[in-house]
């Protein structure tokens, strides 16, 4: 059985797997009746909507779950949660504070575990991403030789995305302010997966040629305090009109959202002819089809 905690949980071929059934008319339904158990530890709109479609266009019933109804950790452990919801449900989805919790499920899970994000990752995030990139850009195998810069925070989106445009040959190149770098750690596992990737603290030269840009908000959630201190430190790091003039001039603007504009983007580049934010939203709902059609047909 496989599971899905990060997108390096996919071999190279494995992901354009994935992205193949995401692309592809719905035409399989594993999950005629059974359920699939979304828990969340914290706010979703994009990934609730698009996981619980995707289920459903799977044959399946989807179940969302909110933190207080099952208290992970505090009315029973995680494991006792998960192995509860593998009585009933074929594929587990979960949203949680700390990555560690999706490690903990993974040692108890009968069925496959979905990481619908973590401090660490957003793998389902990811796969939309570069579905929206190939989507732009003649397909997954047109992506190799292109560039994608991501300016702003070295958090959970970036590392994800690192992971699936260099898994699919793209040059990655991270732009964030002192202190705010993927860790070293990512950074050895993004190269490990055989990426390409240039980490520096200027925006413009990560952004030069690029044929992709990419931000996320400077105060991802459970950093609520630090949001003062963030808003200083990432002073000079917003996506501008003027930062999107040095890119290639067929390039795109991509967002994870929730956007801050003003903060991490401006109005006018996230309402521009550039941006894709609103396909990549709709493509959250294809790839998590894509990834869970492609999970359970290992078993
Ligand atoms: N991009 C994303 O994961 O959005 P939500 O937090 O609304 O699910
Ligand atoms: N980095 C953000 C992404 C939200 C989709 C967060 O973790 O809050």
């Amino acid at each position: 059985m496989r599971h899905l905690l990060e997108i390096d949980d996919l071999t190279a071929i494995e992901l354009r797997e994935v992205l193949a059934l995401a692309s592809e008319p719905i035409s399989a339904h594993p999950l005629e009746g059974k359920g699939a158990a979304l828990l969340f530890e914290k706010p979703s709109a994009r990934t609730r909507n698009s996981m619980e479609l995707a289920v459903v266009q799977l044959g399946g019933h989807p179940l969302t779950i909110r933190p207080d109804e099952v208290g992970l950790d505090t009315r029973e452990t995680v494991e006792d949660v998960i192995r509860t919801l593998c009585c009933y449900h074929a594929l587990i989805g979960a949203r949680v504070f700390q990555h560690s919790m999706l490690e903990r499920a993974v040692a108890v899970s009968s069925v496959p575990i979905v990481n619908m994000l973590s401090d660490q990752g957003h793998p389902l995030q990811g796969l939309a991403d570069v579905l929206t990139l190939a989507d732009e850009f003649g397909g997954a195998d047109a992506l190799a030789g292109r560039t994608i810069a991501y300016v702003g925070d070295g958090n959970n989106v970036a590392r994800s995305l690192a992971l699936a445009a260099g898994m699919l040959g793209m040059s990655v190149r991270v732009a964030s302010p002192e202190g705010f770098e993927l860790s070293d750690s990512d950074t050895d596992r993004i190269r490990a997966a055989g990426v390409e990737l240039l980490c520096t603290q200027d925006p413009v030269a990560a952004c030069v040629g690029a044929d992709a840009v990419y931000t996320d908000v400077w105060t991802s959630m459970g950093q609520e305090a630090e949001t003062a201190l963030r808003l200083q430190a990432f002073s000079g790091f917003t996506v501008t009109e003027d930062l999107m003039a040095v890119t290639a001039p067929d390039s795109v603007f991509l967002h994870c959202l929730p956007a801050h504009r003003g903060e991490e983007v401006t109005h006018d580049v996230l309402e521009s002819d550039r941006s894709r934010v609103w396909p990549q939203a709709e493509n959250r709902m294809h790839a998590a089809r894509g990834a869970m059609r492609w999970l359970l047909e290992q078993r």
